[in-house]
């Protein structure tokens, strides 16, 4: 009895011990060991626990066995190849890795994944060819890799789907052709093929029989043609979208048949011909049509606007005729887009009056007649952009009333009469523009209400009366161009209030008076224009201290008294006192034959300067004997300098003449050479050195052809060093070896318009040289920091910004494999003459792949101070997100115009100055005082986009690819809310008083 019951007592224990991890459990812990997971998501993925149904990610369906039916990794930061592993799941039917760092190719044996129905490998690393063997999922439905690096061909296989409804593939590197065996998926509802680089070929017109296709997205796809009938035959589309192609011929009036289509995207192609005037009417769910930026003529069918539509997008077409009277009935209507257009005749009088409208646009047509005057009936307008047209009348009240406005641009038409007072100051305008109309009254005091208003642009107008003190309390007042009209009175003295102002142009009234006391707030100022009025007293002294200041014209008036001396302080680009009664000294900066004109018409100045003034000829030739005085003390200097250059000269000379051994140096090149090594040798001469990097000297080439190269020097061997380059620090000499091979072998292999071309290099035993493309601007980091860093305007720092994020995402998703750069920095940023932005130095780069497979940290520290990642410190493990984080800190530069280290930071480095300056001083203080305050909403974005690349945590750091997209989406941006007004320009409301030509 008693052996039994110890047996059984046995058996129950065993059992117990034998409650450990099930095997699926022990399936799924095998992606612990496969993975990089630095964010710990798999800390919970304990092997103590019966089943993995409390994992994270991990979820079991109800059976007794509790088989895990689905694993949801998405945007853990995970990394490593696909884990083949998951397919011993018998019952898994739903898997994401989404937003990961899966890498490698996908393998064919994915296939053995049978009860597969959902597959989202969106957002990865992945190359290669997308497999063949996925379409051997017989259960799949909905299958996502985009935003990828997969490339070649869609395969032939993938027409076998049984069950596919959704397949992504957006934004990958697929470069063959669109297949037309994609219509034989015959259960397809979603086909979304957007943003490859297709072969240029036609829409598939095979894509007609996919009948149960709702959503058909192939824009930026290479499309080529005409637009096929057949599609026609998709009568559930809900959303076809084919921007972003070449499209051409008409918008077929078959797609008119499409009842059930919602959205349309035709914009940015060169369709041609006219809109299909009938057959509209069918499409009763159509809401949202954008067939803008094409070359369609003809007028606007009355049938397209009879529909419920909520946007109209027809801009940038060649559409002619009246704007549909049906339109105004639209009770959905919120977005009217019909700027650059040859459109006629008045607005229909009703619009508004029906519909929601948020945004109009009919800026540079034929319009004219009155404003609607219910356009804000529904009280949400909030753009209205009208310019370039004809229209006429008075500003209906009702619009005085409309709280909802941001931006109003009425110029460059024909209004007239009193601007409605409650107009001058709704409470969310930033930009009101009234320039080149007939309008006449004042300014009403109301506009003390405008507490948003940016802009305030009334140039060429009739406007009279004096400018009320209300104007000095608009704190966001940046520009206020109110030229041309027929103001009087003295300027209101609070205008110095205006802490904001950057521009203020008054120039052509008839002010008089004084220019108020305290004007030494104006600290943003950038154009100053008070010409041509009758102001009077003393230029103020206080001038002197707008350091921003660039314009300044106060040219005709009756200004007296001196000059203030503090005019020299700044920067001017121009300077016009012209035509006033000042008198004394002409400061003597300023005493130069090339600022004569601006102090003409100055009876009582005088300066050193012939011709400007009447004064005794004794004092002219005083100025003679001091003038021969100076040239005989500069004749004596040049020859001093002169001899010292000369003997250093030769100093070098011998020098060079001992290192260089022509005859033992071999060559590698990458590209078709115009010049022999020897050539290169030649011009290796100390004075010709442009540049010393932590891993060389670099010197500029000149060759006989005239092409100009730069040529990188390394040295070797130790002795050498200490004769040659005392300025390499010692611990480089580890990096410069190493350096070198990783240099030639990533940089000679690639080919891509932001990355620094390398030429050749050339090797002996102990000197290695690499020959690069000159680039006549230097770094980046020499521009910004220097004292040029005013030729950096902010459309060339953003440019730099978007030029230097392509080549590094280049890099990061383009090369296989993929090349992490580790020392990006803005001295690495190197600018062609046209100040184009090349990545350069690779220093330390090394391919990825070629890193031990076990540590992945390296021997040294790779980087630069101020650039490295946090993370970086204390794992050693360099990744793209690394990368990354310093070109955060390069955003940062170019935002702030500060060293990505500096003393006035105390213990900070810039990222922590930026964020803590941030919160407690507010973003003005983080800006680089030198850029022109009207990009400000531009730069912010930018800088978010740094502050994000800079997160402490690697996984909140997007991509490099999603860098360059946000960095183009607010050019775009910034760009269509110009174009969209008509012009192309990059201020955001700046159109001068000149009349610009419209295209
Ligand atoms: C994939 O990522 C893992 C983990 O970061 C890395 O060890 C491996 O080298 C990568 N493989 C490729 C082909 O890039």
């Amino acid at each position: 009895m008693l052996p039994l019951f110890l047996l059984l007592l046995l058996l129950f224990q065993l059992t117990h011990l034998g409650h450990s991890l099930n095997q699926e459990g022990l399936f799924l812990h095998q992606l612990t060991l496969t993975f990089d997971d630095p964010d710990g998501v798999f800390s919970n993925w304990n092997q103590k626990d019966p089943t993995p149904c409390k994992w994270t990610g991990v979820n079991c369906d109800s059976s007794p066995t509790q088989s895990v039916n689905s694993l949801d990794l998405s945007s853990a930061n995970i990394a490593g190849p696909f884990p083949l592993i998951l397919c011993r799941l018998k019952f898994l039917t739903f898997l994401s890795l989404y937003n990961n760092s899966i890498n490698s190719t996908l393998p064919e044996n994915i296939s053995d994944c049978q009860p597969l129905e959902h597959l989202n490998l969106a957002q990865n690393l992945l190359t290669g060819p997308p497999p063949d063997a996925l379409s051997g999922l017989p259960n799949l439905k909905h299958l996502d890799l985009s935003g990828n690096n997969f490339s070649g061909d869609i395969p032939p296989s993938f027409a076998s789907f049984r069950r596919l409804e959704a397949i992504s593939l957006v934004a990958n590197l697929l470069d063959g052709e669109i297949p037309a065996f994609l219509s034989n998926i015959s259960t397809l509802k979603q086909l979304n093929l957007s943003y490859n680089p297709f072969k240029q070929g036609p829409v598939p017109p095979e894509l007609g029989n996919l009948t149960n296709l709702e959503i058909l997205w192939m824009s930026g796809c290479n499309l080529v043609g005409r637009i096929p009938d057949s599609l026609a035959q998709l009568k559930r589309l809900t959303d076809l979208d084919l921007a972003l192609n070449s499209l051409d011929g008409p918008v077929p009036s078959s797609l008119t048949e499409l009842s059930s289509v919602v959205q349309i995207e035709l914009y940015n192609n060169s369709l041609t011909g006219e809109l299909p005037v009938n057959g509209w009417s069918k499409m009763t769910s159509l809401r949202l049509i954008d067939v803008s930026m094409n070359y369609l003529s003809g007028s606007i069918p009355d049938e397209l606007c009879s529909l419920p539509l909520e946007s109209l997008n027809l801009y940038e077409n060649q559409l002619e005729g009246d704007l549909p009277v049906s339109l105004a009935k639209s009770p959905n209507l919120y977005e009217l887009r019909l700027f650059g257009n040859r459109l006629t005749g008045e607005l229909p009088a009703d619009l508004g009056k029906n519909s929601p409208l948020l945004w109009v646009d009919v800026s540079s047509n034929k319009f004219h007649g009155q404003i609607p005057s219910g356009l804000c009936d529904n009280g949400t307008l909030e753009e209205l952009l009208m310019i370039y047209n004809s229209f006429s009348g008075e500003i209906p009240a009702s619009l005085g009333e409309c709280t909802s406005l941001t931006r109003v641009r009425f110029g460059y038409n024909n209004f007239s009469g009193q601007v409605p007072a409650g107009l001058w100051g709704l409470p969310h305008v930033y930009l009101l523009e009234l320039i080149d109309n007939s309008f006449s009254g004042g300014i009403a005091k109301t506009i003390a209400g405008a507490s948003n208003l940016s802009a305030l642009v009334i140039s060429n107008n009739q406007f009279s009366g004096q400018i009320p003190e209300e104007i000095g309390w608009l704190e966001s007042l940046a520009e206020f161009t109110g030229s041309n009209n027929r103001f009087t009175g003295s300027l209101p003295a609070s205008i110095v209030n205006l802490g904001q102002l950057w521009k203020l142009d008054l120039h052509e009234n008839g002010f008089s008076g004084k220019i108020p006391n305290g004007i030494h707030s104006w600290k943003k100022l950038n154009e100053l224009n008070l010409a041509d009025n009758d102001l009077s007293g003393n230029i103020p002294e206080e001038i002197g201290t707008l350091s921003v200041l660039n314009y300044l014209d106060l040219s005709g008036n009756q200004f007296s008294g001196k000059i203030p001396l503090g005019l020299q302080n700044l920067r001017l680009n121009e300077l016009n006192l012209s035509s006033n009664h000042l008198s004394g000294d002409i400061p003597p900066f300023y005493a130069k034959e090339i600022y004569k004109s601006s102090f003409s018409g100055n009876p009582g100045l005088c300066g050193d300067m012939a011709g400007l003034c009447d004064r005794k000829t004794g004092y002219k030739s005083m100025g003679y004997v001091w003038l021969l005085r100076s040239i005989f003390m500069l004749a004596g200097i040049v020859f001093i300098v002169g001899v010292i250059w000369f003997y250093l000269k030769y100093r070098n000379f011998k020098k060079a003449k001992r290192v260089i051994d022509k005859s033992k140096w071999t060559l590698m090149s990458f590209h078709k050479l115009g010049f022999s090594e020897f050539e290169i040798l030649d011009c290796l001469d100390e004075d010709n050195v442009i540049g010393t990097g932590s891993s060389g000297k670099v010197y500029k080439a000149v060759l006989s052809s005239g092409e100009v190269v730069a040529v990188k020097k390394l040295w070797g061997g130790g002795a050498k060093m200490a004769v040659e380059s005392g300025d390499i620090e010692k611990g480089g000499n580890i990096i410069q070896n190493d350096g070198f091979e990783a240099e030639v072998e990533t940089l000679g292999k690639i080919r891509h318009k932001n990355i620094v071309k390398l030429w050749c290099c050339c090797t002996t035993k102990d000197c290695k040289l690499l020959v690069y493309e000159y680039m006549p601007n230097g770094s980046l980091g020499d521009l910004l920091h220097g004292n040029k860093s005013g030729m950096l305007s902010w459309p060339i720092r953003y440019k730099i910004a978007v030029d230097a994020a392509e080549g590094l995402s280049y890099l990061h998703h383009d090369c296989v494999p993929p090349i992490v750069h580790r020392d990006v920095k803005s001295n690495n940023i190197l600018l062609d003459g046209d100040f184009g932005a090349r990545v350069a130095d690779f220093g330390v780069a090394k391919a990825v792949d070629a890193i031990g497979k076990g540590g992945k940290s390296m021997s040294v520290i790779a980087g630069s101070c101020g650039y490295i990642a946090p993370e970086y410190a204390y794992t050693l493990r360099v990744n793209e997100k690394s990368d990354i984080y310093s070109f955060g800190v390069v955003i940062l530069e170019l935002v702030t115009g500060r060293l990505p280290v500096d003393p006035e930071f105390g213990e900070k480095d810039l990222v922590k100055w930026v964020c803590t300056t941030l919160d407690q001083k507010g973003i003005d203080d983080v800006l680089d005082s030198k850029l022109d305050s009207c990009f400000k909403e531009e730069i912010c974005k930018v800088l978010n986009i740094g502050l994000l690349c800079t997160s402490p945590l690697p996984i909140n750091r997007p991509s490099m690819r999603r860098v360059v997209k946000l960095l183009q989406e607010i050019g775009a941006e910034s760009q269509s809310k110009n174009g969209k007004d008509g012009k192309l320009t990059p201020y955001y409301y700046e159109d001068g008083s000149d009349q610009g030509s419209v295209a």
